[in-house]
């Protein structure tokens, strides 16, 4: 017969179990290197990269510093954007600041190659489908307009940005926290950026859609929050007071937590996110084939 303490001990243990099971594995931190940490960025660099000189330019990494690809492919479906004078030059300034960060991250850990991208016109229709739960009709063009384009890149640096809040604490070396501080630095003022041209543009009706623009960034942070399934680290333009800076104010500028702190994710909630699937197993969105690196590779590997 189980005494009344083995019988506690075996309930605490069953709690415990539960609590590991529920909270944390899906949202735990991995172990991996300095080296191997900062190569999982180029998965965003890359992506951006391509984005913001594609939108702007009409032309990617190929025509500017292709070494950095390391022989990847270039990116299916990027396509020169429909842009105001003003927008043009902020987007083509962020795409060659991805320029920096590639070659920085590159001469200081070694790179890895571009992988390949799915930027067409099909699959930010498809992501902005499942953020606002419907079939857009017609389905959502990023390249049409500045609006369009813009929110589109709300989808971009604030993932680069989250992932690098969540990489520096566990950098080791001195070297990788310099780096990975000053990329961080460049990517919350993108996003920052981004957000506000946005903001200045909250209530505007986003045609044909009849939805706001602070609606449709409402809606991409509640997906990305689904997918990476880690709780609420993503806010759009407009909340509730009691999201907002000290709960006296309802705009959103910029996404940060209860002490107006940045959110952090790990590698595998990117990946959630990017991949649009809500699992690191599963590759698709605008990683049809995965990410680079041993991060990426090994939950794809991991899945095999
Ligand atoms: C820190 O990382 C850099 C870049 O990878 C490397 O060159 C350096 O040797 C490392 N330093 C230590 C103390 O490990
Ligand atoms: C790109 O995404 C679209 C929409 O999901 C899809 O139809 C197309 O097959 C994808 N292309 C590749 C090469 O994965
Ligand atoms: C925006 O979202 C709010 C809250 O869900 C809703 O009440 C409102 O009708 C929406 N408006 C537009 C135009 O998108
Ligand atoms: C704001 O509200 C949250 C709960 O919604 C609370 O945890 C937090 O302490 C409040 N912050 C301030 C500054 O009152």
């Amino acid at each position: 017969m189980a005494s009344p303490s083995s019988f506690f001990f075996v309930l605490v243990l069953i709690l415990e179990l539960i609590t590991a099971t529920v909270g944390s594995p899906t949202c735990r931190s991995i172990v991996a290197s300095d080296t191997d940490r900062i190569q999982f960025a180029l998965n965003l660099e890359f992506l951006e990269a391509e984005f913001f000189l594609h939108g702007a330019l009409g032309k990617g990494l190929n025509d500017i510093d292709p070494n950095l690809a390391m022989g990847g492919p270039p990116p299916i479906g990027a396509q020169k954007a429909t842009l105001d004078y003003t927008t043009s030059q902020i987007i083509a300034e962020f795409g060659y600041e991805e320029v920096g960060h590639l070659r920085a991250i590159t001469a200081t850990v070694g790179g890895v190659p571009r992988p390949l991208y799915n930027l067409s016109t099909q699959n930010f229709a498809n992501i902005f489908d499942n953020a606002v739960g419907y079939k857009l009709d017609p389905p959502f063009n990023p390249y049409l307009n500045t609006v369009n384009f813009l929110l589109a890149s709300y989808i971009i640096p604030y993932v680069g940005l989250v992932g690098y809040v969540g990489t520096i604490p566990n950098l080791a070396n001195y070297t990788s926290k310099a780096l990975v501080a000053s990329l961080l630095g460049v990517e919350a003022g993108q996003d920052a950026v981004i957000r506000s041209l946005l903001y200045e543009r909250a209530n505007e009706i986003v045609s044909p859609y009849g939805i706001t623009v602070a609606n449709f960034t409402i809606d991409l942070s509640n997906m990305r929050n689904s997918l990476a399934m880690c709780g609420n680290k993503d806010e759009g333009l407009i909340v509730p007071l009691d999201l907002g800076a000290e709960n006296r104010t309802d705009s959103n500028i910029l996404s940060a937590n209860v002490d107006s702190l940045s959110f952090a994710r790990t590698p595998q909630e990117i990946l959630r996110i990017i991949y649009g699937t809500g699992t690191e197993y599963k590759p698709g969105g605008f990683l049809p084939d995965g990410g680079n690196g041993k991060i990426a590779q090994g939950f794809l590997n991991n899945n095999a």
